[in-house]
């Protein structure tokens, strides 16, 4: 099976299971402080981890609940089964499926579903970015003070980011902290951010996304302007044309 197939009818999928679920009675944990983990974050990763199992094997699993998997070939799918659990938690929409497929430790697919928008998000590397089966591409904007951008902070460490927040706040059009890093990198694919950062994330926070930004013809880096590395946590992704100045502000 095609892989970007497979993974856009899987966050398909998991992402009914959680709308299917946000109005009905949910168990949320605390990981630690406003860290939480619903009933909801388990099952849509059982289920993704299921159906990863009975078509590609052989696969590695890197999921943040738990579904991890050392796989036996060259194949990685990576795995947030709830993006904006807090969100989810308040029945704030916006919260997504995120998953990409990795090969040879190159990023080759990403899938990001956010199922009360309605929004699917996806694109194969050098192939097009789609919104629903349709292309998509970044905003044209190039200067950030007619920019909307975006950022994200865990909590225990929002003070980092907030000599950011101040001055992008006081130079871009607005600043937003939506809350699902996925879905607010695929929101620089679809043209809706100009730009977003944000430090201490998971591999799988930015791995779908960072395919559909590439995708989309936008720029992902890390955040002191290095090669993306999604292991080490922070990223810039922007529309291109906004990418320096954004680099050059970000301290
Ligand atoms: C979180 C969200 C949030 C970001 C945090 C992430 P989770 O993921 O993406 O927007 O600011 O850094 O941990 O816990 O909801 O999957
Ligand atoms: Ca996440
Ligand atoms: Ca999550």
């Amino acid at each position: 099976m095609d892989p970007l197939d497979f993974i856009i009818s899987l966050a398909r999928e998991a992402g009914t299971l959680l709308a299917d679920r946000v109005d009905g009675p949910r168990e949320i944990a605390l990981k630690h402080r406003a860290d939480l983990v619903t009933d909801a974050d388990r099952a849509s990763e059982a289920l993704i981890v299921e159906r990863i199992g009975a078509n590609f094997p052989a696969a590695a699993i890197l999921g943040e609940e738990g579904g991890v998997y050392a796989g036996s070939g060259d194949e990685r799918f990576i795995v947030d089964p709830l993006d904006g659990t807090t969100n989810y938690a308040h029945r704030y929409p916006l919260f997504c499926v995120s998953i990409a497929y990795e090969r040879a430790g190159v990023l080759e697919a990403g899938a990001i579903y956010a199922p009360l928008m309605g929004e699917l998000y996806a694109a194969r590397r050098g192939g097009e970015a789609t919104l629903n089966g349709k292309p998509i591409g970044v905003s044209s904007v190039e200067a950030v003070r007619d920019a909307l951008v975006c950022t994200g902070f865990v909590p225990a460490r929002f003070e980092r980011n907030m000599a950011n927040f101040i001055k992008l706040s006081g130079i871009a059009q607005a600043v937003r902290r939506d809350g699902s890093a996925a879905l607010d990198i695929a929101f620089v694919a679809g043209g809706r951010f100009e730009a977003f950062w944000e430090w201490d994330l998971k591999p799988w926070d930015m791995a779908a996304g960072a395919v559909i930004v590439a995708a989309a013809g936008g720029t992902v880096s890390a955040i002191d302007g290095s090669p993306l590395d999604i292991a080490a946590g922070s990223i810039l992704a922007t529309n291109g044309t906004t990418h320096a100045e954004m680099r050059g502000l970000l301290s």
